[in-house]
């Protein structure tokens, strides 16, 4: 009671963190709402929510003052007459974004980050790291992990961090790896292409298209983890800020 009578004086004794202070958030929130960020959101105002001149999602520095109120609306009608599209998310959901665009200044204030290197990270990236291994950039490189010639256009520091310590953390949908079983034995781990109700095409470690039926198969289903190793114990510290640097800055082919 008296807890519910303390956040309502917040909410009204301040516009801004009014509506965050309603609710109570868990770190889940707010990474759902990084997830709803980086598939709805990126394309336009990139990975940092600066890509759009003049507006700085992550710091809060928009073209006029918001309250959070205002930038749920946003998040939800959109700004009409522009780009900025409505998004059919309820307001919890909204609130969640707004409450990681407010964890994102957090993040990137960080004490004690280091500098990364992106000639040695690149270095690291194709000797100790093993990375071509299952990842490609501009062109060279294997087809088993995701393509990283744009990742720096599309993730953080941060996240890029996370994805080499914890790549079970999270992985994308697109970047599931799928597992088939045959009667046989034969076990087979490729990116699902497509399927229907008789068979599946998966693109192997190989690169090779495989096409399955399904009566052939003993077991079908997306692997829960990651194929990715965790890199916490095989790079130090600097190391992986290298890595970083090298990754962030990956940001499409280079036009001649
Ligand atoms: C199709 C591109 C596009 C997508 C997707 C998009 N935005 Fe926008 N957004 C824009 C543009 C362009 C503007 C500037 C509109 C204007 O001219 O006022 C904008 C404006 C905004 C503003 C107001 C900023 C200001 O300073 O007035 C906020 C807040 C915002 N977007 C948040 C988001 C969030 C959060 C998402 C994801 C849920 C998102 N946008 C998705 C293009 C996009
Ligand atoms: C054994 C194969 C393998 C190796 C080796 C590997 N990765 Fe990955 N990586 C994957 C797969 C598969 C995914 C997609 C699933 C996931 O997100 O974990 C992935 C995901 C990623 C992502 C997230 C991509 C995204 O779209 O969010 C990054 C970043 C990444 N890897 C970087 C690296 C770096 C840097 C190295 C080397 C230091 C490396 N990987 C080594 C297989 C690998």
């Amino acid at each position: 009671m008296w807890r519910k009578l303390f956040v309502l004086v917040l909410a009204h004794g301040f516009a801004l963190g009014s509506l965050l202070a309603q609710h109570s958030y868990t770190p889940a929130d707010v990474e759902d709402g990084g997830r709803l960020f980086r598939t709805n959101c990126t394309n336009c105002h990139g990975p940092n929510g600066d890509a759009i001149p003049t507006i700085d999602l992550g710091r809060g520095r928009f073209r006029q003052v918001y309250s959070d109120t205002d930038l749920v609306r946003i998040i939800r009608n959109g700004i009409p007459g522009t780009p900025m599209p409505a998004n059919n998310f309820d307001e919890f959901r909204a609130t969640t974004i707004v409450a990681y665009l407010r964890s994102m200044a957090a993040d990137e204030a960080r004490p004690g980050a280091l500098a990364g290197d992106a000639t040695r990270g690149k270095a690291l990236f194709a000797g100790k790291g093993e990375c071509f291994t299952c990842h490609r950039v501009k062109g060279t490189g294997s087809r088993s992990g995701p393509d990283l010639t744009e990742i720096g256009a599309m993730r953080r520091g941060t996240e890029l961090e996370r994805a080499m310590l914890d790549p079970d953390a999270e992985v994308l949908a697109g970047n599931r790896a799928f597992r088939a079983v045959a009667t046989d034995g034969t076990e087979i781990i490729g990116t699902l292409l497509n399927q229907d109700a008789f068979s599946v095409q998966l693109l192997d470690s190989k690169d090779r298209l495989r096409y399955l039926q399904k009566s052939d198969l003993r077991e079908q289903g997306y692997v829960a983890k990651s194929p990715m190793p965790a890199y916490r114990d095989k790079f130090n510290a600097q190391e992986l800020a290298d890595v970083v640097s090298y990754l962030s800055n990956l940001k499409g082919l280079d036009l001649p």
